[in-house]
């Protein structure tokens, strides 16, 4: 025997026995992004590397040691997407949907993403996201909604224990004076740095904020917050965020050194974390990137959105004990008795599958209890069982599988019943 093959470290096989969880959180994604008027939109999972290095930022960790590049057949650098937002700003530039001026789109996306980052519960280097881009909107209102709209989404798969921090780096001047305070405040300290923040100092000083490093936590306790840079718009959209927040009832803390791995962050930044996670804890952050759509070619356009890890949802509502609803079709199992009653259970297959039912049988032509069998390993909720008798008389068995109970029926009743027995 050959060796077996196995799944690339970090990815994560869903199976048929779980599917149906993600099916689920994918519904309710579409459902609330329907509600907010959000759109779908789908991009390639793959983008020339130039975007992510215009759009995610020559500095970050992720451009710098977490994608996967690679170069074609036809010599041009392709990435595997980190993140959603900078193909969907891409697409909607080269689609020309933002060319107007007062252009205005909300957009949202359920896919893969892909980073090299080291495997651990809750971090894989193929994850998924639901998230949503509201282009043109540069109202604090629309930051609120895109808030609103994550937490409503959390709400509605049961999820508890959430915690959502907020913060404002300003717009670009606001962001650069803090930028040059950070690194006036931490360059006499720069020898308490970890080896990667002072590398940092230099590349992308904010990242220096949110390192988990005692040495680099220690270093930063005393820093000037991004809230005394803020230029006097800054502030008073973000002020008004929070007021937005507090009249719709959402609670949330500010914290000034919540600072996010994207250069394009402009203004409100925020990020959702939920218990039962472990140290993997954020299930979603997001913030607002006014300057990204000019940068990467197109009308100056303001952006909000979020992102939100699916796998991280899944396993924060299985280790909360959270039950979500299933939405599979209970299944019909048919159960042949003899050959007379081949060509009449062929036919209930199609029948019944014509008639929005769940159906499946036996092809392979298993004695009464080998198919009996598969019908409960299957979870089968109704058997219907035909044989010599039920052939001569047009009748059917109906067994419903949770009580064992039969009766016999016409079979011209069978579809009637079924929806009557599946409805009560
Ligand atoms: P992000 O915070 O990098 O933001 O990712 C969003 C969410 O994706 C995270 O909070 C986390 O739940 C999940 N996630 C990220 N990396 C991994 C991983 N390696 N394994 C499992 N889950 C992961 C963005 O990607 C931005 N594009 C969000 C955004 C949209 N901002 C504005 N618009």
């Amino acid at each position: 025997m050959s060796t077996k093959i196995q799944a690339p470290k970090g990815t994560v096989d869903t199976l048929p026995a779980e599917s149906w969880k993600w099916q689920t959180v994918e519904r309710i994604a579409r459902e609330v992004a329907e509600l907010y008027a959000f759109r779908e939109i789908r991009t390639p999972i793959f983008e020339h590397t130039e975007l992510f290095h215009r759009g995610v930022g020559e500095g970050s960790d992720i451009v710098q040691k977490e994608t996967f590049t690679f170069t074609d057949r036809g010599d041009r650098s392709l990435t595997l997407r980190p993140e959603g937002t900078a193909g969907v700003v891409r697409a909607m530039i080269e689609n020309a949907q933002l060319n107007d001026q007062g252009s205005r789109a909300k957009v949202f996306y359920i896919g893969p993403n892909f980073r090299y980052e080291r495997p651990q519960k809750g971090r894989y280097m193929q994850h998924h996201q639901f998230g949503v881009e509201a282009f043109g909107i540069a109202e604090p209102a629309e930051d609120a909604e895109c808030i609103l709209l994550q937490m409503d989404f959390y709400r509605r798969c049961g999820v508890k224990d959430l915690s959502l921090r907020i913060n404002s780096m300003g717009d670009r001047d606001s962001k650069m004076r803090y930028r040059d305070m950070l690194v006036k405040y931490l360059t006499p300290l720069a020898s308490s740095l970890s080896e990667e923040s002072q590398r940092r100092l230099s590349t992308n000083p904010l990242r220096i904020l949110d390192s988990k490093d005692e040495k680099d936590q220690k270093a930063c306790a005393g820093a000037p917050p991004a809230s005394e840079s803020l230029s006097d718009k800054s502030r008073s959209h973000f002020e008004k965020v929070q007021q937005l927040l507090t009249e719709a009832g959402v609670s949330f803390v500010v914290d000034s050194t919540l600072v996010r791995g994207f250069d394009y962050y402009t203004e409100t930044l925020w990020e959702v974390t939920a218990g039962g996670l472990g140290s993997q804890n954020a299930i979603g952050g997001g913030g607002r990137y006014d300057g990204l759509v000019e940068q990467l070619g197109g009308r100056p356009t303001p952006g909000v959105g979020f992102g939100s890890g699916l796998e991280r949802l899944l396993i924060a509502l299985e280790s909360q004990g959270v039950e979500l609803p299933s939405q599979t079709k209970p299944l019909i199992w048919i159960a042949t008795m003899g050959d007379a009653a081949k060509p009449v259970t062929w036919q209930l297959l199609s029948e019944l599958r014509a008639a929005g039912f769940s159906a499946d049988m036996d092809l392979t032509g298993r004695g009464a209890k080998g198919q009996f069998k598969l019908a409960d390993r299957e979870k089968a909720k109704f058997c219907v069982i035909v044989g010599d008798d039920e052939v001569k008389n047009s009748t059917v068995v109906l067994k419903d599988m949770t009580t064992t109970q039969q009766q016999s029926i016409a079979r011209s009743e069978l579809i009637a019943k079924l929806h009557e027995a599946l409805k009560a």
